[in-house]
């Protein structure tokens, strides 16, 4: 499957926030900045559904605000212990101060 690029939101949205939510193609997703990256991801945890947008991210790992278990933003593992699915992650790109993603998730493109 091809790669499909959609406008996420302007980078001076994270001026104030970390996390931002955004809906795109009708589906949640969370934006992420951490210092000099930024990360895509679905907005509800893949354990128990709890809101991501309410977690928070330190060197590239999202933590739900629910249970605490925490996500690689890079491939969306979970940490050690947790046996529910990886979080999807998708690609971004930054074209000037805009921040873009690749709506199709990485496995489902066969990557
Ligand atoms: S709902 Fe996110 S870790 Fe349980």
């Amino acid at each position: 499957m091809s790669a499909r690029w959609v406008y996420a939101c302007g980078l001076d949205a994270f001026d104030k926030r970390q996390i931002v939510t955004a809906i795109m193609d009708g589906r949640q997703f969370i934006l992420i900045q951490d210092q000099a990256r930024f990360y895509a991801a679905e907005r509800a945890c893949p354990h128990e559904g709890a809101d991501l947008a309410l977690g928070r991210c330190s060197h590239a790992r999202l933590h739900c605000p629910r249970h605490q278990a925490s996500f690689d933003l890079t491939d969306g593992s979970v940490s050690p212990g947790w046996s529910f699915p990886a979080l999807r992650v998708f690609d971004v790109r930054t074209i000037g101060a805009e921040l873009w993603v690749n709506l199709n998730h990485r496995e489902d493109r066969g990557n």
